[in-house]
C-alpha cells in the first residue's frame, strides 16, 4: 500500500462524518453537506420535483427524499450506477453529454423543476487548476440546465470549487435568483477546495 493511500485510509477510518454515516445508513458522509445546507436554507420541501446531478452513491437523494416525501419526485443522474433508492428515478449518463441531458428533460416532462442539485466532481487530477477548471464546466453546466428548467421560486445548489470564473458566475447567479449564499459546511473537507454554491428563489425570465 503507498503512503498516500494508507493515509486516505487512516483519515477515513478516523472521521466522524464517516462513522456517523454508517450508523445513520447513508451512503456516504457527504449526507452531511446537504443536511447541513438544508437546516440553513431550508430549500427542501415536502411534494418537490428534484434533479440530483452527480448522485452516487446516492446519499444525497437518500436526504432529499426524506425532505419531500412520497409525493415528491426526485431524479437522480450520474456516470456511475447506483444500488435503487426507493421513490428515485436514476438514469446513467454524462451530463455533459446531449444524451443525458435530453434524458432528464425527457423524465420531467412538461412540468418544471423545484429544485436543482449537483454535487458533481470531476475525477481529480491533483493539478489544482485543471480541476477547477473542470469543476466550473460541470457547475456552469448544471446551472444552464436549472436556468432551462426551473419553476418560479425554484432553487439552485452546486458544488463549486474557487477560482477564477467563479466571481463571474456569482454574479451572474444574482441577476437570476433572489438570494445567492456561497458556503462551506463543517462536513466539508479543510483541505478540499469544495464550497457549496446556494442560488434561492428563482426569477424565471431574467437573463
Ligand atoms: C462527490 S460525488 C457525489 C456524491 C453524492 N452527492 C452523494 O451524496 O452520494 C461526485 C459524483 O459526480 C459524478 N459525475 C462527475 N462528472 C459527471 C458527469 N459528467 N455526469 C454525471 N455525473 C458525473 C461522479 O461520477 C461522482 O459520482
Amino acid at each position: 500500500m503507498s503512503k498516500s493511500s494508507g493515509r486516505w485510509l487512516k483519515e477515513h477510518f478516523s472521521d466522524p462524518y464517516v462513522k456517523k454515516s454508517w450508523e445513520d445508513g447513508y451512503r456516504s458522509r457527504a449526507a452531511y453537506k446537504l443536511t447541513e445546507l438544508q437546516k440553513k436554507y431550508r430549500f427542501i420541501k415536502p411534494n418537490m420535483r428534484v434533479v440530483d446531478l452527480g448522485a452516487a452513491p446516492g446519499s444525497w437523494s437518500q436526504v432529499a427524499v426524506q425532505h419531500i416525501g412520497k409525493r415528491g419526485t426526485l431524479i437522480a443522474l450520474d456516470l456511475l450506477e447506483i444500488d435503487p433508492i426507493p421513490n428515485v428515478t436514476f438514469l446513467q449518463g454524462d451530463f455533459t453529454e446531449e444524451t443525458a441531458y435530453q434524458k432528464l428533460i425527457a423524465e420531467l416532462g412538461d412540468q418544471a423543476a423545484d429544485l436543482i442539485l449537483s454535487d458533481m466532481a470531476p475525477n481529480m487530477s491533483g493539478n489544482k487548476t485543471s480541476d477547477q477548471i473542470n469543476s466550473l464546466a460541470l457547475t456552469e453546466l448544471a446551472y444552464d440546465f436549472a436556468k432551462n428548467t426551473l419553476a418560479l421560486h425554484g432553487h439552485f445548489v452546486s458544488k463549486v470549487f474557487q477560482g477564477p470564473g467563479l466571481d463571474q458566475l456569482i454574479r451572474a447567479a444574482k441577476l437570476n435568483f433572489t438570494k445567492v449564499h456561497l458556503c462551506k459546511p463543517d462536513a466539508s473537507r479543510d483541505r478540499s477546495p469544495e464550497h457549496f454554491l446556494v442560488c434561492l428563489d428563482f426569477k424565471k425570465g431574467c437573463l
